[in-house]
């Protein structure tokens, strides 16, 4: 049978404590690339070709729940009411492992750089008879990790570094903590550990001796170290989004994205780059975000949420909220932004312009300083401008409001009713004008002045 005909279980481990991230939010629920790293997680188990998730979470954990429910649907959560170690978590979701899977992953929460391709490597053994498969890696300093002992090519133990002699903690072949296990046996093999260590804890990693006792055959598979890089801190949360940016960044080159400094334009997970797309220096990219081929992302630009069609042009300094839809060659310019509105084929939203709750035509021109006024303090308004629309600089549109196609608002209008198609408006006060008042008015304020004093 192939990995892939082979179903899968993968069982997350969450019930952390977090603590040294000094936070009032779960560790797991931290996010990197504009994702947490269990949503992190959760994506690739799946691209690993998990059918079920179940995810282990500590007592009170409705927010963590809540974070499975948004992204794996349906996927059970089970509370590990006491912190008693790693098997003890992983028996939690015994339900889910009575299941009678073929294969089953263990992946921990908190460590979001495993790649997909890894986690089929892992299970991949199990297909070839082996019980127990650990992902092992080679440590820089393996100080705190579980250390891979072996007789001769097999593995018959990992120790902890608490449990370990001077000899064993000499070695540098490290345990990742994720562990693939034959779903037949996993059950067996996990009731059978228990918790006589300094620790006093149910350790996943005595499977090992289990499986070897029990003659199944254990293998390793190898990662390289960033992959099973773990988030404790706030240190480790920007080493690993440093990783992902970095990924990112080559992932984006690779496609056919220009970025003129990589290592200033962050990403996010799901950030969608067409080809001959240019990225400037010191653009962010939040979720949610798809451009088109050839499109121009002007420096110190922030987009999260928005299409931008082909061609486009967007900044410097423009900011693109969520719902933001720019068809194809339209221009949105400095200080310029947008949320939940439409910019038609060709529009013009060049300088300090807000647009939201919006349609704009195809070609309309929006001159500097435009503002849709969308919110009344209680609720929204939307704003329709027309195909070759024209709406001078400093103009306010009082939503809800309409203007037709073609229509021309004069400069500095405030615009509070409809506008036709063709129309011209000018809403504004017209101006006064006395000739030779400018000095009469001058002395009037110096002697208001020097009254003053
Ligand atoms: C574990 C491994 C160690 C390995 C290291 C890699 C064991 C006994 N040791 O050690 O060999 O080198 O990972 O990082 O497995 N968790 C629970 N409930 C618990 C305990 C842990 O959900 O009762 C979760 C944690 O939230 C974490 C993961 O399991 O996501 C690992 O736990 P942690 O305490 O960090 O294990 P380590 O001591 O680092
Ligand atoms: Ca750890």
């Amino acid at each position: 049978m192939t990995a892939s005909a082979r179903s899968c279980l993968t069982i997350v481990l969450a019930a952390g404590e977090g603590t040294r991230m000094r936070s009032d939010v779960p560790k797991v629920l931290h996010k990197v690339a504009g994702r947490s790293l269990l949503g992190h997680v959760l994506a690739t188990a799946l691209a690993a070709g998990s059918d079920a998730l179940a995810v282990v979470v500590g007592p009170g954990r409705e927010d963590v729940a809540a974070e499975v429910a948004a992204l794996a649907p349906g996927a059970p959560v089970f509370v590990q009411t006491e912190r008693r170690g790693t098997a003890h978590a992983v028996l939690a979701a015994r339900e889910a492992l009575a299941g009678g899977f073929d294969d089953v992953l263990i992946v921990y929460g908190d460590t979001p750089l495993v790649r997909a391709e890894t986690l089929k490597r892992l299970r991949a053994p199990l297909a070839h008879g082996a019980g127990v498969v650990v992902l092992g890696f080679e440590a820089g300093d393996p100080t705190g990790y579980g250390r891979l002992i072996s007789n001769g090519p097999n593995l018959v133990a990992i120790r902890e570094e608490k449990d370990a002699s001077d000899e064993e903690r000499a070695i540098k072949l490290s345990n990742g903590g994720l562990m693939a296990i034959s779903g037949a046996h996993a059950l067996a093999l996990l009731e059978g550990v228990g918790n006589a260590n300094a620790r006093g804890e149910f350790y996943l990693t005595d499977v090992v001796e289990g499986a070897v006792r029990s003659g199944l055959a254990v293998a390793v598979e190898a990662a390289p170290e960033a992959e099973v890089q773990g988030v404790n801190d706030r240190a480790q949360l920007a080493a690993v989004e440093a990783e992902l940016q970095r990924r990112l960044r080559a992932a984006a080159l690779a496609g056919g994205a220009t970025l003129i400094a990589p290592e200033t334009v962050f990403f996010a997970h799901d950030t969608r780059l067409g080809r001959d797309v240019v990225v400037e220096p010191n653009v962010v990219f939040g979720p949610g975000v798809a451009v088109a081929d050839g499109a121009v992302i002007h420096a110190f630009s922030h987009l999260e949420g928005a299409e931008v069609g082909a061609g486009v042009s967007v900044g410097p300094f423009a900011r693109l909220r969520p719902g933001a839809r720019l068809a194809a060659k339209s221009r949105v310019g400095n200080f310029v932004e947008v949320k939940n509105a439409e910019v038609g084929e060709g529009a013009k939203l060049n300088h300090l312009t807000y647009v939201g709750d919006a349609e704009v035509g195809p070609r309309a021109n929006l001159g500097a300083g435009t503002i849709t006024c969308n919110y009344d303090g209680v609720s929204k308004f939307r704003t329709a401008i027309g195909a070759d629309a024209f709406v001078g600089s400093n103009s306010t549109l009082v939503a809800p409001v309409t203007i037709g196609d073609g229509a021309y608002v004069g400069a500095g209008s405030v615009i509070v009713e409809e506008v036709p198609a063709g129309a011209l408006a000018i809403g504004r006060g017209r101006q006064v004008t006395k000739e030779g008042r400018a000095a009469t008015l001058r002395a009037a304020q110096k002697a208001k002045k020097k009254a003053g004093a």
